[in-house]
């Protein structure tokens, strides 16, 4: 039982598997929001330079440590560096932390996916919609536990039989359903209050020209470390998902291959989410309506599709669908990582794992999706903002651990391991890995100086 393919069909597999792990809410709420708000096409310059180079060295070090020791994180670092399983410790928190909110925000979309599917398409766009939805007692739980449900139930079927099999039909469903709400986003037209037109032929110009107004080296910085945090939250990378995912990839896949079409694949969805949302938002709200995260995709845009008319509710449905299959494959990949740790550590099998885990994620995403109700709380958090639970749980796991579980594995790699040591296992099914130069110089240089910034940046310490 315990034997049961413990590894992906193939490279398709792995490739599609790893992409719905990456393309998630990042890709849908918070790429659009930063590219709006960080000078357009120049947001989308820096970004591409960075997945090139500091996205690629992150994403190549997970998944070959990964193949390499056919181990998820906790495991996988013990074995480069016994002195160095603290890290893999550390490693293994961030998604065990991300589960209990990811579920919650996965709850929201399918409430939304329900609501536009039963015509009630024009409440969500009335204003305290979304407000009065997560502060009620009852229904946020329930769409919370029924996602937590799901995710649980496909994980306990496997890793081909589950998770492969559900990420073959879920990731290209979901690219189809982005290109042609981008298409039709672009095809808008309206008259605002002082009777301009405004179609989405401009806002996707708007969205695409890089915007130098007003740059300063602060802005720049400040750019540079917003796509930086937000390429790394994208790519899944730093939280030992990349890891546990590289363990099932066979050896006689070719990995430089793999990576390329996982970085295009995620890059590419956070694109034309940019080019679905932006001119859509243009069009009916003007840029200002760009809210960032939640209130993006649950006020402005419900506020948007009842602009579009009769065919909101169908871009509605079909746009609330789409994030629930980016949330779900990836709500996936955080419980198969900590499914797999904790295989590893308890030596129990999966069924078991997966269902004592999953008593204590119902309980703990019920708690958190009760942080906007009972568990209501005002905490200032060191990056200068207020959060309530949920937003506790994202800040320690994103901009205070990931950063931090980085940085140590740069070190670890570049210094203690050695660049070969993931350099042979590119190499190991006999291709040729074209970029070793520039890993070696990420890993040793580049990428502990960035993220030695982005820690300090993202903790309030670097004001
Ligand atoms: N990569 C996902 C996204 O872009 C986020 C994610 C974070 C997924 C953590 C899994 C784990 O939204």
């Amino acid at each position: 039982m315990e034997k049961k393919a413990n590894h992906f069909s193939g490279q398709l597999g792995f490739v599609l598997v790893a992409a719905g792990s990456a393309v998630g809410v990042g890709n849908l709420w918070r790429f659009p929001y930063l590219a709006a708000k960080d000078g357009g096409g120049l947001f989308i310059l820096i970004y591409f330079v960075l997945v090139l180079t500091f996205g690629f060295t992150l994403l190549v070090s997970d998944i070959a440590i990964g193949r390499k020791t056919k181990k998820s994180a906790i495991g996988a670092y013990t074995e480069i560096n016994p002195k160095w399983r603290f890290l893999g410790i550390l490693t293994f928190l961030v998604p065990v932390i991300i589960m209990t909110y990811y579920t919650v925000i996965g709850g929201w979309i399918t409430k939304y996916a329900v609501v536009y599917l039963t015509g009630q398409a024009e409440s969500a766009a009335q204003d305290g919609y979304f407000t009065g939805f997560i502060t009620a007692p009852v229904a946020p739980v329930i769409f919370t536990l029924l996602f937590t449900g799901v995710t649980a139930f496909i994980v306990y079927n496997g890793v081909q039989d589950g998770i492969e099999r559900v990420s073959r039909y879920m990731m290209p469903v979901l690219l189809v359903l982005v290109v042609v709400i981008a298409i039709y986003s672009l095809t808008l037209k309206s008259t605002d209050a002082d009777g301009n037109l405004r179609t989405g032929m401009q806002g996707l110009v708007y969205y695409l020209t890089p915007n130098f107004e007003g740059l300063t080296i602060k802005r720049f910085l400040q750019i540079l470390l917003d796509a930086m945090s937000q390429l790394f939250f994208s790519l899944s990378v730093s939280m030992g998902i990349m890891i546990t995912y590289g363990s099932y990839v066979k050896k006689e896949v070719n990995l430089n291959k793999s990576i390329r079409q996982i970085e295009f694949f995620d890059t590419g969805v956070a694109l034309i989410a940019g080019a679905m949302i932006i001119p859509a938002v243009y069009v009916f709200s003007g840029v200002e309506g760009m809210s960032a995260g939640p209130s993006l995709m649950f006020v402005s845009l419900p506020k948007v599709f009842s602009a579009m008319g009769k065919m909101g509710v169908v871009v509605g449905i079909a746009f609330f669908i789409s994030a629930i299959f980016a949330t779900l494959t990836s709500c996936i990949s955080v419980l198969e990582s900590i499914v797999a740790n904790c295989m590893d550590i308890f030596h129990t099998g999966r069924e078991k794992t997966v269902k004592v885990l999953t008593v204590i994620y119902l309980a703990a995403s019920a708690v958190i999706s009760l942080g906007y109700s009972i568990f209501y709380l005002e905490i200032p958090l060191p990056n200068g903002s207020v959060g309530q639970l949920l937003d506790i749980m994202d800040y320690i796991s994103n901009s205070f651990m990931m950063p931090f579980i980085a940085l140590l594995s740069t070190i670890l790699i570049g210094w203690i391991a050695k660049p070969e040591y993931v350099i042979g296992e590119m190499e190991a099914s006999g291709d040729k890995f074209g970029r070793k130069g520039l890993y070696s110089i990420m890993i040793r240089f580049v990428a502990p100086v960035m993220m030695l910034a982005l820690f300090l940046q993202s903790t309030g310490i670097l004001g």
